[in-house]
């Protein structure tokens, strides 16, 4: 749908806090009591558990290093977690969510962790379509996740399924 985009995704870095929180509470946390701030994100630059990227490019009335999405995920034992990923509306459905969970997806696999979880909220079904369309499956639903405000869908994928398809 639509034309891809030129980006580049890259490691976010202290100066990029600001623009993530700000994507995060307008275009995650909308109606929620704001817990990605500016110091948590910047915490989990420096975490060595956690990883938060960016996709930056030019866009019409954009410089060329603008933040049009970004991501952050929390590597756990035997586990890794989604804990944000969003795009900017009017870049959206030009791959770039994609190419920054395929990023992700990527480095878990390279650190031997398969196993991918993260939350949706309920309402939002784009997101949820989103996940399902790139191998996700629906595995639980949490009354109140969100604050009691709102249920998340847990969605989760194990990379081995299509890692090892292939060595049967
Ligand atoms: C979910 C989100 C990250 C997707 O980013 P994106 O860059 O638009 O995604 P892509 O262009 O890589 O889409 C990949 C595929 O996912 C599916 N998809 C993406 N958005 C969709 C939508 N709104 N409705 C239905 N399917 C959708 C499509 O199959 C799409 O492929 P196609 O465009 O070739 O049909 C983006 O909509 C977003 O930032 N939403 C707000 C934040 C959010 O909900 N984050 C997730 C929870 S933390």
């Amino acid at each position: 749908m639509g034309f891809d985009m030129n980006y580049e995704i890259a490691l976010a870095e202290p100066a990029d806090a600001q623009g993530i929180a700000s994507m995060s509470e307008r275009l995650i946390e909308y109606g929620l009591p704001l817990s990605w701030d500016v110091p948590r994100v910047v915490r989990h630059m420096r975490r060595r558990d956690s990883i938060v990227i960016k996709a930056v490019g030019r866009d019409s009335g954009r410089d060329a290093d603008a933040l049009l999405g970004f991501a952050i995920m929390n590597f756990q034992q035997d586990a890794a977690h989604l804990s944000l990923l969003a795009v900017e509306p009017d870049c959206r459905r030009r791959k770039i969510g994609r190419g920054l969970l395929a990023w992700l997806e990527e480095t878990a696999v390279t650190a031997g962790t398969f196993f991918i979880s993260l939350e949706v909220r309920t309402r939002n079904t784009a997101a949820q379509h989103f996940y399902r369309t790139l191998g996700y499956d629906e595995m639980d639903r949490v009354v109140g996740y969100y604050s009691g405000i709102e249920d998340a869908v847990l969605f989760a994928r194990d990379l081995r399924v299509y890692t090892t398809e292939n060595f049967d």
